[in-house]
């Protein structure tokens, strides 16, 4: 079938054709990628895609750090598919915003990394392509992926009219608007950005934009391209490597937002050879007003002109834009209209006479054609066929557009857009704030930065630096205010009206930097601090750092952020993420941050030796462990017990990753038994507490439960929720329900298996109050099967939250990296599980090792079912088959099942999963409490031996 030659794809892949040898994209330092290279990746990108059941309908999410491989995926997947690249930086909470609302079918992440998008993407269902990127070639990858199970929607070309790229703008709402861009969108949006700079086969364009913005994809890569020419792929923004691309690879035009251009001009006068051997063809600029002062300071600095425009995601880039290469010129307008038609308009969508302020509207060809999912808004965004803007504006007589001011209350940070009410939402989700009212300041680079004031609950206490941790842990970076006030209320208008926009005048704030006063100095104490406060000299323009300045406070902003990180790439090639700075804001914090997350970069800063593999392995001491113990939160309150115990249980008692899901598998095999997946219910007094506790990722693990509600009634996911929302909503005390579940399974005994339930004595204790005669099956595994499963499954991520709480977690990041917090847990849940069991008469407990039951599942079965007093089934044994009966299957097609996420990569029982650890632990690095709990579970054998483990292999 011919591509209709409306898409990108085809607008691009006409170039592999006719100029197949001609560079499409260049990466400083690496060879450049053809046209006809280009058209190959995205080919085979395509062609894998499909394989894996992705069509046209279906939504990708690509997470990438900026680099030529993501340009590449997106140009792919928006040719076969539809696109939604998403800010790398994104915290868990925005991830699974975003996951819920595009929900994707397929995520792209970088292999081996991005631990928050796999785990929310892990906890939404959705489908993980890992991409491998060639590091000796610009834009070449390599995608490894799972199968995504269903059919694609809608399979072949893509048409004009389908949706290429999603993005998300912020509104006046709390929460992002989704955007649809449709492949003709994209098209006509990039035409007319070609024909308003006149770009050609023979422009070279640095891209210095991040990819998840409209500018960053269709002015700076699709544009270009679409044109025949040379795209300039950077790590993202800092001002050392916009040089160093300026004078490598010899670009013709660039595109930045104000914010970038004040740093480029500032740090020009240093640049003035390499400005003048590479001179630019023009420089545009766009995402915020550019001051004409500036316009001029950049014009002078490189001798070249900018073109400032206007444009919007929702028109898929630009709306007006100043004449050029000739033509006249109006510094201060944003030029005239360069796609859709543009008008300005009354409050009844009535345009109104030239030079007169109004609403700017616009229609036109790149005009998406709504907001998905939001009637209300769409409802409110157009006159007729024209949409608006809720910029205000003038025309003049020569269709110079001049934008006034602004309708909507949007927050632009260096061109980053927020919506108050979202970082208002969040302030208002800490316990001591009754008030917030969050709005834009002035700052000198930033345009504008955030502020908010806020008015506390009587009696209540909350630093500000608490406030602002509170906000950056649930927002991107660039949502958390720099200025916090506190005040005794918000001034609001005689009507009760906020009026944010005048926030800052009526608190007479006038520059964000002035705001944040200065710490005394500190000096650095170590060689690395030094160096890393030369380094914040550099990038900041300031004197003296000390230990206990704050990045922010002397200036910073994201951007500096960024640039401070990226230099950090560029000299030590190190990935430090720009998120390092915002949670470990002053010196010190930093320092500690860095040294516990990035030894090597010490090391290499320092000159020291870099560590050949990876940190060494501490050992958990005494008090670690005391203070793990007590970071345990407690989850049953004081509800008294009920005056009749239910019928007897079976319990399967265990740390994770003891092969508790085989064995729920191998019980669920004999038709006796009822073995769901985690219930999660002992823990807790009613089914809303329950529900609390679970909020936030760790929601996920309450499917368990609905998969069991599902299979005891046979009922579709939806009536199981419904019928756990209201049992949740009625508060429901556990143990009543737990008396339902028995009674609706009839003779069949139910067999709990959650090892989350190790976690606290009381918890356990409560198995023997609200039960007649529970069966107590203890199952463990050697601390280092444990301890190496743990880790390559990344579980600390769940776990953690899961013991401390999620508000916690947020508050006080995982203090134990690496092995400590598997170690910890293993032996306190294993110390636990041991104290209670010892108040338990013998008959109602069974100690089981997973090296036995994987070694000799017939045994074990058989053992199994002597001791809970049901017949042996040989259906035990085949715990792979039949997942719908066993519950191994999740709650919907596209979702997994709760717990073991291996458990589908076996087929038969495997006894050397037993013995997998000894080949990747040889040196001993268990501590004395956790080589005694071993000892008394049987696994004295391999106890160490001069500081080595002694075992066979
Ligand atoms: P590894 O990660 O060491 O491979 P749990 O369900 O308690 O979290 O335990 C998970 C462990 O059980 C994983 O160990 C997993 O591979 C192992 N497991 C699951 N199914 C298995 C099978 N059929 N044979 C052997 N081991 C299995």
């Amino acid at each position: 079938m011919p591509t209709p030659p409306d898409t990108v794809y085809a607008r691009i892949a006409r170039h592999a054709v006719e100029r197949p040898g001609a560079h499409a994209l260049e990466s400083p330092g690496k060879p450049p990628l053809t046209f006809g290279k280009l058209v190959e990746i995205i080919d085979a990108t395509i062609g894998a895609l499909s394989a894996a059941g992705i069509g046209r309908g279906d939504v990708v999410a690509v997470v990438l750090p900026h680099a030529s491989e993501l340009a590449t995926a997106c140009l792919a997947v928006s040719a076969c598919a539809q696109a939604a690249p998403l800010n790398p930086e994104y915290r868990r909470a925005e991830l699974e915003f975003h996951f819920a609302s595009l929900k994707p079918r397929l995520v792209i992440l970088p292999a081996g990394r991005a631990p928050a998008a796999r785990d929310v993407a892990r906890a939404t269902g959705v489908a993980v392509a890992d991409l491998h990127a060639d590091a000796a070639s610009t834009g070449a990858f390599r995608l490894s992926f799972p199968t995504t199970g269903g059919s694609a929607t809608g399979r072949g070309r893509v048409h004009a009219d389908d949706v290429a790229l999603w993005l998300h703008t912020s509104g006046t709402t709390a929460r992002p608007k989704k955007v649809p861009l449709t492949q003709s969108n994209l098209v006509a949006s990039a035409e007319a950005m070609i024909a308003s700079v006149a770009l050609t086969s023979s422009d070279r364009c640095l891209h210095v934009l991040p990819m998840f913005h409209i500018g960053g994809i269709v002015d700076v890569l699709m544009a270009p391209l679409m044109a025949g020419g040379t795209v300039v792929c950077t790590s993202g923004f800092s001002v050392p490597e916009f040089f160093l691309g300026l004078e490598v690879a010899r670009p013709t035009w660039t595109q930045a937002v104000p914010t970038m251009l004040r740093e480029l001009v500032d740090a020009a006068p240093e640049h003035r050879d390499a400005i003048a051997r590479r001179p630019l063809r023009f420089i545009r600029s766009v995402s915020a007003a550019l001051p004409v002062d500036l316009l001029k300071e950049v014009q002078g600095a490189f001798g070249a002109p900018v073109v400032e425009i206007y444009g919007m995601t929702e028109t898929a880039g630009v709306i007006a834009s100043n004449p050029f290469p000739s033509g006249m010129r109006k510094p201060g307008s944003v030029g005239v209209a360069a796609g859709p038609e543009v008008a300005v308009v009354d409050e009844r969508g009535v345009p109104v006479p030239t030079g007169q302020r109004g609403e700017v509207v616009v229609r036109g060809r790149s005009v998406m054609r709504g907001y998905a999912d939001d009637e209300a808004t769409n409802a409110a965004s157009w006159f007729g066929d024209w949409f608006r803007t809720g910029d205000e504006g003038t025309l003049d007589a020569d269709g110079f557009l001049y934008l006034t001011g602004r309708i909507k209350e949007i927050i632009n940070r260096g061109g980053e857009k927020i919506s108050p009410r979202e970082v208002d939402e969040v302030l208002l989700s800490h316990p001591a704030v009754a008030e917030a009212a969050t709005f834009a300041i002035p700052h000198p680079s930033l345009g504008e930065e955030v502020a908010t004031v806020v008015v506390l609950k009587p009696g209540s206490n909350v630093s500000k630096t608490a406030l602002t941790e509170h906000v950056g842990s649930r927002l991107a970076y660039f949502k958390v205010p720099r200025v916090v006030h506190f005040l005794q209320a918000i001034p609001k208008t005689a009507g009760g009206k906020l009026q944010r926009n005048r926030l800052a005048e009526t608190l007479g704030l006038r520059d964000a930097t002035a705001e944040a006063p200065r710490a005394a100095y500190v000096a650095p104490r170590t060689p690395f601090a030094a160096e890393l406060a030369r380094l914040w000299e550099a990038t900041l323009g300031v004197e003296r750092v000390g230990l206990d300045d704050d990045f922010f406070a002397l200036g910073g902003d994201s951007l500096k952020a960024a640039s401070f990180v990226n230099q950090i790439q560029h000299q030590w090639h190190e990935t430090v993420y720009v998120t390092a700075v915002f949670d470990a804001p002053t010196l010190a914090r930093l320092e500690s941050y860095l040294s516990a997350h990035h030894p090597e970069l010490v090391a290499k800063m320092t000159g020291a030796a870099v560590p050949s593999s990876g940190p060494a392995r501490r050992a958990v001491d005494p008090d670690a462990l005391r203070r793990f113990r007590r970071a345990i939160a407690k989850t049953l309150g004081e509800a008294p017990l009920p005056p009749k115990r239910n019928p007897q249980a079976v319990f399967v008692l265990s740390s994770p990753r003891s092969g508790s899901t085989l064995m729920r598998a191998m019980l669920g095999g004999n038709r006796a038994l009822f073995a769901p997946p985690e219930l999660y219910l002992l823990p807790f007094d009613t089914l809303a507490d329950r529900k609390a506790w679970f909020s936030g990722s760790q929601r996920f693990q309450l499917e368990g439960n609905t998969r069991a509600l599902m299979q005891m009634r046979g009922i579709p996911p939806e009536e199981a929720e419904a019928a756990m929302a209201r049992l949740e909503a009625a508060r429901t005390p556990v143990h009543e329900y737990y008396g339902t579940i028995q009674r609706e399974l009839g003779g069949r005994l139910l067999v709990d298996k959650t090892p989350y339930y190790a976690h606290r004595l009381d918890t356990l204790e409560r198995a023997e109050a609200l039960f007649e005669d529970a069966l107590y099956i203890h199952l463990v595994r050697h601390p280092y099967g444990v301890i190496r499963s743990f880790e390559e499954a990344k579980l600390a991520t769940l776990w953690y939250p899961r013991l401390v709480g999620t508000a916690e977690a947020e508050r006080t990041p995982n203090p134990w990296p690496g092995h400590l917090f598997p170690e910890m847990l293993w032996t306190v849940l294993n110390q636990n599980i041991a104290a209670f069991l010892a108040g338990v008469p013998s008959g109602r407990q069974l100690r089981l090792r997973f090296e036995d039951l994987v070694a000799d599942p017939g045994r074990a079965s058989r053992a199994l079912c002597e001791f809970v007093g049901v017949p042996f089934d040989p259906a035990m044994l085949e715990p792979h088959a039949d997942r719908r009966a066993r519950m191994t299957d999740g709650v919907r097609p596209e979702s997994r099942m709760i717990g073991d996420m291996k458990f589908h990569e076996h087929r038969t029982i495997d006894a050397s999963v037993a013995d997998l650890w000894k080949r990747e632990y040889h040196d001993d690095f268990l501590s004395g409490a956790a080589w005694d709990v071993a000892a008394s579970l049987g696994y004295e054998e391999t106890a160490s031996r001069d500081g080595r483990i002694g075992f066979e292999l």
